[in-house]
C-alpha cells in the first residue's frame, strides 16, 4: 500500500483563505493587520523565504512592511529598529528573518521583540508558555506540522513520536507541541547514539535536520506517519527533504512531500499568527 500524501500546499491555501476572511473582518473594524519583515544582508535563501512571506501576506490582506538593512548594519541599529517596531501601533507582528549575518548576535534581537508581536514564537516568553502548555504564539513551522497532522486525523495521544533535530525554530517547539498533545516524545540530535533504533519505535517521525537521507526508509516502522521539514538539494540539484521519500511511500501510512508539504504550511501558519496578533491588539483597544 502506498502512503497517504499530506498535501501541505492544498491545506496552506485553505488556511490562507481563512486568514483572508479574518483579516477582512479586522479591516472592517478599522485594523489592517501589519507584519514587519526585517531582512538583513542578502542571503539568497532568506530573500526567497521573505518574498514568499510577503506575497502570502498580500494575498491574506495583511500589510507587509519591508525593512531591509545591509549585512554590515550594527547590532545597535538593528536593536533600535526592533524597538521602533515594538512602539509602532500599525505593526502587529515582527519577523526578523534568520539566520542573521555572523557579525550579529540574534539572541538579544529576538529577546527585544515585544512578546505580543512575536509572531515567529521565538521569544523566551512564548517558548516558556509553550513549554508550560499555555501557548501564545507558536513557531510557524511546528505549528504547520501540527495542522497537517490534525487535518489528516492522525491520533497523537499515547503514540511514540520521534523528532530528529533540536533547533529552537523547529525541533524543540515541535517536541513540546507533541508532548502537549500527549505523545511520548523522543528528541534526537547529532549526538544520539542509535538514531535508527529510535526511529524504528516511532509512530510519528518529524525530521528537521537539513540533510539529505538523514532518515532512511528502512528505519521506519510500518504505518508510521512522516513529517519531513527538510529542504535540501540532492546530488542532481533536485529539492528534497531529510527522509528517503520514494522508498518510504511503501512503508509509511502518511508522508509529507518536499516541496509541497511543510514549506507552504510554515507561511500559512505565520499568517495565522499575524491575524491573531492584530485581533488581540484590537481587543485591547476596544472597550469592554
Ligand atoms: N529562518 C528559517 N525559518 C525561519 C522562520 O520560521 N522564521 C524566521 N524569522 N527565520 C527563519
Amino acid at each position: 500500500m502506498s502512503a497517504m500524501i499530506l498535501d501541505g500546499k492544498a491545506l496552506a491555501a485553505e488556511l490562507r483563505a481563512e486568514v483572508a476572511v479574518s483579516s477582512k473582518e479586522l479591516a472592517e473594524r478599522g485594523v489592517t493587520p501589519g507584519l514587519a519583515v526585517v531582512l538583513i544582508g542578502d542571503d539568497p535563501a532568506s530573500k526567497i523565504y521573505v518574498r514568499h512571506k510577503e506575497r502570502a501576506a498580500q494575498q491574506c490582506g495583511i500589510s507587509a512592511l519591508d525593512y531591509r538593512r545591509p549585512a554590515d548594519v550594527s547590532q545597535e541599529e538593528l536593536l533600535t529598529l526592533v524597538l521602533e517596531l515594538n512602539a509602532d501601533s500599525s505593526v502587529h507582528g515582527i519577523l526578523v528573518q534568520l539566520p542573521l549575518p555572523d557579525a550579529l548576535d540574534a539572541t538579544p534581537i529576538l529577546d527585544a521583540i515585544d512578546p505580543a508581536k512575536d509572531v515567529d514564537g521565538f521569544h523566551p516568553d512564548n517558548i516558556g508558555r509553550l513549554a508550560q502548555g499555555r501557548p501564545r504564539f507558536v513557531a510557524a513551522t511546528p505549528k504547520g506540522c501540527m495542522s497537517l497532522l490534525a487535518k489528516a486525523n492522525v491520533e497523537i495521544a499515547g503514540k511514540n513520536a520521534v523528532v530528529v533535530g533540536r533547533s529552537n525554530i523547529v525541533g524543540k517547539p515541535m517536541a513540546m507541541l507533541l508532548t502537549n498533545a500527549n505523545a511520548t516524545v523522543t528528541l534526537c540530535h547529532s549526538r544520539t547514539t542509535d538514531l535508527a533504533a529510535e526511529v524504528k519505535r516511532a509512530d510519528i517521525v518529524v525530521a528537521a535536520v537539513g540533510k539529505v537521507d538523514a532518515v532512511r526508509a528502512e528505519w521506519l516502522k510500518p504505518g508510521a506517519v512522516v513529517i519531513d521539514v527538510g529542504m535540501n538539494r540532492n546530488a542532481d540539484g533536485k529539492l528534497c527533504g531529510d527522509v528517503q521519500y520514494e522508498k518510504s511511500l511503501a512503508i509509511a501510512s502518511a508522508i509529507t512531500p518536499v516541496p509541497g508539504g511543510v514549506g507552504p504550511m510554515t507561511i500559512a501558519s505565520l499568517m495565522q499568527n499575524v491575524v491573531t496578533a492584530a485581533s488581540k491588539a484590537l481587543a485591547q483597544q476596544e472597550p469592554g
